[in-house]
């Protein structure tokens, strides 16, 4: 049986680290415009408040129980074992049953591109209450099964963005130059000094699609080495440095001698670049790809480079790519294959924009300050399959004070019957929001006793939950196992 839930003195130090860590990650401009901290307060409010937040703790914090899977990065480990959290942690991925076996135990998983969390694994899952994908993406999560059961789930989608615009700027250098024609030729043993087409790259215009995390970034580097910037998105964005928006993604292609994309992956950017938009390219122009395979179409880039529309190109990424390293990147893979291979002044790399040792640190500290920061305060800034939802900190000047964090269907009524309990007390904040069939409540509530905490438990679990933390304590699925737990919190507490 777990021990009791107590109050943990927070370490300030550490904390305020934490959090001026977690608002540095945020540096693109779209992230400013579109994500701003909660405006209750949130990250923002933390920081600058001088009073010492409460790190409230759900149980005794030697009971979270970590499960970490495929060789998470130091950093990462370092934060949550730093919490006194359980933490085991294990190189690899694991075969789905015993993955099943270890994931009933656990309350939060991090997990990398390996590890399938289907509905099958979740389904196992009983006391999980959340999700940290050390990685970008999260398809390998089945986002809408955890979401209708309480999981969030976090990742972290731009810590790798500076390493992304870092090797743009290499290629447009070595297209520039050939560099990668020059370098073969050297390891062939031919000797072939040239300089006929190899340019300088200070005074010629870059042209930027796609102007979020990565494009400004590289914006500002293209800046600094004596580039025109224009940059096209579909949304208007304060510029970097002296670089200038342009209208249309034509006018684009016909002013810029680089073209270099950095869109998502959407209905709307598939194919985005093919052989109109070739056509519209400046002849002996280049083109970059390290956004997503689907935007560039491949045999209209092939023809335009055999045609000289385009003097050189750089793929990072490819419309199939294959699972795992080998020799896999052949026409079974892409029907185009060898016709794409045998192109000159064309550099092609295995997705290896974001692969740096500073973007998994980064990674790391990302995710896992998340899981920290959901566990101890239920604050979903960042999830990607839950509402985001924040509120200034509870501190320490505040003894009887706690928050419900509620996890609910978002049906009508159901927060009207929360709030009706609720409203016994005195609600000192709250924000509620919600993400298609899921709606997350929080609220911090003041002068409440463990009776108190007793009855509000007992009258929010008669309602239609996902999941929820009655104040301090968190119930985090109506298991066997936890609702015991919580009643021996209960009755230490009112000893
Ligand atoms: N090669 C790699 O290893 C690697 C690493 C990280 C990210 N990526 C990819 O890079 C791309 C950009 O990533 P990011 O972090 O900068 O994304 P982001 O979301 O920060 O920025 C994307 C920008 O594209 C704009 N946009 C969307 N649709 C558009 C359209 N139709 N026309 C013009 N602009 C449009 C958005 O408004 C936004 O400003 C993504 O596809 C991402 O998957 C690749």
């Amino acid at each position: 049986m777990a021990s009791a839930a107590r109050d943990i003195k927070p370490n300030q130090d550490e904390l305020s680290t934490h959090v001026s860590r977690s608002l540095s990650l945020s540096t693109s401009p779209i992230a400013s415009f579109h994500s701003p901290p909660s405006s209750h307060g949130g990250m923002a409010h933390a920081a600058s408040s001088t009073r010492a937040p409460k790190l409230l703790k759900p149980f005794a914090t030697e009971d979270i129980k970590i499960l970490l899977l495929e060789n998470v990065n130091q950093t990462g480990r370092d934060i949550l074992l730093k919490q006194g959290y359980q933490v085991e942690y294990l190189k690899s991925s694991l075969p789905e049953d015993e993955l099943i076996e270890k994931i009933r135990d656990v309350h939060v998983i991090g997990i990398r591109s390996k590890t399938k969390l289907t509905e099958r694994v979740l389904k196992e899952a009983r006391n999980l209450i959340v999700i940290g994908c050390f990685c970008i993406g999260t398809n390998q999560v089945d986002l809408q099964y955890a979401a209708n059961h309480g999981m969030a789930v976090f990742n972290s989608p731009f810590s790798n963005s500076r390493s992304v615009a870092e090797l743009v700027v290499a290629e447009i250098i070595a297209l520039a130059r050939q560099l990668c024609d020059r370098s073969s030729e050297m390891h062939n043993g031919t000797w072939n000094k040239v300089s006929n087409k190899c340019w300088e790259v200070r005074g010629k215009t870059l042209g930027i699609v796609g102007y979020g995390h990565i494009g400004s970034q590289l914006s500002v580097l293209a800046d600094a080495m004596g580039m025109t910037v224009i940059y096209y998105d579909v949304v208007n964005l304060m510029a970097m440095g002296t670089s200038r928006q342009v209208p249309t993604l034509e006018a684009l292609l016909r002013e810029a001698d680089f073209v270099t994309l950095h869109v998502p992956e959407l209905p709307e950017t598939k194919n985005m670049i093919g052989p109109e938009q070739f056509s519209q390219m400046k002849r002996g122009s280049y083109l970059i790809n390290a956004s997503r395979g689907s935007v560039v179409d491949i045999p209209a880039l092939i023809q335009a480079m055999r045609e000289g529309t385009i003097a050189g190109a750089a793929l990072d990424v490819y419309p199939n790519e294959p699972a795992g390293n080998g020799d896999y990147f052949n026409n079974e893979l892409n029907s185009w294959g060898a016709d794409l291979r045998s192109l000159k002044n064309l550099i092609l790399t295995p997705h290896i924009g974001g692969s740096t040792e500073e973007a998994q640190s980064a990674i790391g500290i990302e995710v896992a300050e998340a899981l920290v920061r959901y566990v101890n305060e239920g604050v979903t800034i960042g999830a990607v399959n839950m509402p985001e939802v924040n509120l200034r900190s509870l501190t320490m000047e505040e003894p009887n004070h706690g928050r419900v964090i509620y996890i609910h269907q978002n049906i009508p009524g159901v927060l009207r019957r929360v709030n009706e309990i609720l409203g016994d007390h005195n609600v000192d904040k709250q924000m509620t929001d919600s993400r298609g069939d899921v709606a997350y409540l929080m609220a911090d509530i003041s002068d409440v006793n463990a009776s108190n905490i007793k009855e509000l438990y007992e009258k929010l679990e008669s309602l239609p939950c996902m999941s929820f933390m009655p104040l301090e304590y968190r119930v985090i699925r109506q298991s066997k196992k936890q609702v015991e737990l919580t009643v021996n919190l209960f009755n230490q507490l009112e000893s």
